[in-house]
């Protein structure tokens, strides 16, 4: 049966984005999701020095911002970290954690993504737990080994409370910038996984909102978001593209209707 569940499409712009650039991208979205039905929500994530450009520019509207990664501390000696709590004065809804990017380049282990999602919860973020398997593990068919373990490190430090307030995205890495998206089956299958763990952790953690990520467009999005377990996507490249973006947020729309 078709989920009532909200849709959400949540941006990641990941290290891109100028003052001028940012003004006319955030400007254009924000006005065309002034149309969007309220139970399609959207968000982006920004750089942090784009946090307050992003307030100033939302505020008025119905996107919502965030970042792309927080400290797993709240204060101290840790150059070069941002708190939750700094993010949360700039009015940030989202923090994504455990991006697969921060997992290879930063080497984030399962248990530090698992204390900065305690840490944007305890600020009020919402955090957006990205989880997801390389294509070696794919072929070695691992992949609910590594989602699965990648879940249950978040799960296990929160409350159910807690838990019910996530957001969570399957990010095949393989699919990420790459063109070549997870098909809707492949992604659907992942998530139904992913929602049978959740609902393992308590009946109001069922619901909490399931994203995919990687290689969604425009051409792509409504096959997706239309899957019983897929709540919307989080999108990188398409999300610098005001009209993709948008696109995008339409077919969660359209996926909504057809349900
Ligand atoms: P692309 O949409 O560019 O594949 O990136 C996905 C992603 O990593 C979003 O967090």
């Amino acid at each position: 049966m078709a989920n009532q569940r909200a849709k959400l499409v949540v941006g990641n712009w990941k290290l891109h984005g100028r003052l001028a650039d940012n003004r006319v991208l955030l400007q254009a979205v924000s006005s065309g999701a002034d149309d969007l039905p309220d139970d399609v929500r959207v968000g982006v994530c920004v750089p942090c020095p784009y946090l307050a450009q992003a307030q100033t520019l939302l505020e008025s509207g119905r996107v919502a911002w965030g970042v792309q990664d927080i400290s797993a501390y709240t204060h101290g000696a840790y150059t070069g970290e941002v708190a939750a709590e700094m993010a949360a004065e700039f009015g940030a809804s989202f923090a994504i954690v455990g991006h697969s990017e921060r997992r290879a380049y930063h080497c984030e282990s399962a248990d530090l993504v698992a204390i900065k999602a305690e840490r944007a919860l305890e600020a009020g973020l919402t955090p957006i737990v990205c989880v997801g398997e390389t294509l070696e593990e794919r072929e070695a068919g691992k992949t609910e080994q590594i989602v699965g373990g990648q879940l249950d490190a978040v799960l296990a430090r929160l409350s159910v409370e807690s838990a019910a307030r996530i957001v969570v995205a399957y990010e095949p890495v393989w699919a990420i910038g790459t063109g070549k998206s997870a098909t809707a089956q492949q992604a659907q299958d992942v998530h139904a996984f992913l929602r049978a763990r959740l609902a393992a952790k308590g009946d109001d953690v069922a619901d909490v909102s399931l994203l995919y990520g990687g290689s969604v467009k425009p051409e792509n999005a409504e096959e997706l978001f239309s899957q019983p377990d897929i709540d919307g996507g989080l999108i990188g490249g398409a999300s610098l593209k005001d009209k993709d973006f948008l696109a995008i947020c339409g077919a969660a729309v359209a996926a909504t209707a057809a349900r």
